[in-house]
């Protein structure tokens, strides 16, 4: 894409890389690190006069990229950027979509609001909407979301044998039951108790599953891999084969990857919003589809 430019976060590299092949755009020259005290140290090199930047930055464990995200977009801006979009593979913040307890702060509309006073228009994949119908709820930036789920039945579809898409609980019905048509499959939804962030419990309630399939649990987030986890569990139970675990977005915080690797599955598979050895999916190119739509219809 001629013209635009393609701007990335510190140790988020391969994202940048992939995503400027992908656009055919230039990569932003500058520097990003931290003063000795903490702080962030922001340059903008590149002439981005009348340019269109493309921020590419995964927001996983987003708390210490969001300063230097904001300072680079403003700086962007300064340079005489025409428009900085961001593209985020991963979208932070919006499992908290609620007041839970009184006096909770819903962070995902502060969240929102902060990137949405910094840039002009956001591309993610699959964000964890629950409560809110969409993302012009919250941003106010015109927003483009990728779905992974095309991408994932045509990995279903190429690797696995009689695939059951199984999900952990309702929320991910969205998700399993789209894979589950696109790649010629059945499906079920079991039934999640959460009672806090690292302790769920699972049920299977429908009948007897077909021993002779292969069980595909489908999620959108894995981070303490609890629901996975005792999914599997509940699925061994049930007396099917180990199931393979499929993630849209692969946070593992702390142990949670040699957590779900306990519990033996057939394998782990992630796409590729966050680096992770199970990345075997890829979505950057559907992820720059949509930033060229976006920035050819939907921007000022
Ligand atoms: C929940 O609403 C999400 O769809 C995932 O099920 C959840 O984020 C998984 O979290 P964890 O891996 O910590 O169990």
């Amino acid at each position: 894409m001629s013209g635009v430019l393609v701007a990335g976060l510190p140790g988020q590299q391969r994202l940048r890389d992939g995503m400027a092949d992908a656009l055919g755009a230039d990569r932003l020259q500058g520097e990003i690190r931290h003063f000795p005290d903490g702080e962030s140290y922001v340059r903008v090199d590149s002439n981005c006069r009348g340019r269109d930047v493309v921020v590419s930055a995964t927001l996983a464990r987003p708390d210490p990229l969001l300063l230097p995200l904001i300072y680079l977009a403003r700086g962007l801006r300064e340079q005489g950027a025409r428009r900085v979009v961001l593209a985020a593979p991963y979208l932070a913040y919006l499992r908290q979509d609620k007041r839970f307890k009184p006096g909770e702060v819903v962070t995902s509309a502060v969240f929102a609001g902060l990137l949405s006073d910094v840039f002009d228009g956001l591309v993610t994949v699959d964000p964890h909407l629950h409560r809110y119908r969409s993302l012009a709820e919250i941003y106010r930036v015109p927003t483009r979301v990728v779905h992974a789920g095309p991408a994932i039945a045509e990995w279903v579809a190429a690797h696995v044998e009689r695939p059951l898409i199984v999900g952990p609980d309702s929320e991910s019905e969205q998700w399993v039951s789209d894979v589950a048509r696109r790649a010629g499959a059945p499906y079920a939804v079991m039934e999640k108790t959460r009672r806090g962030d690292r302790e769920v419990s699972i049920s299977l309630s429908r009948g007897p599953v077909d021993p002779a399939c292969t069980p595909v649990l489908l999620d959108d987030i894995i981070s303490t891999a609890r629901t996975m986890a005792a999914a599997a569990e509940q699925l061994r139970g049930a007396g099917v084969r180990a199931p393979i675990c499929l993630g849209v977005h692969a946070l593992f915080a702390e142990d949670a990857y040699e957590a779900l690797r306990r519990s033996s599955p057939a394998a782990i598979v992630t796409c590729d919003t966050v680096a992770h050895e199970t990345n075997a999916i890829s979505l950057i190119g559907a992820i720059a589809v949509a930033v060229r739509q976006l920035l050819s219809s939907a921007l000022p």
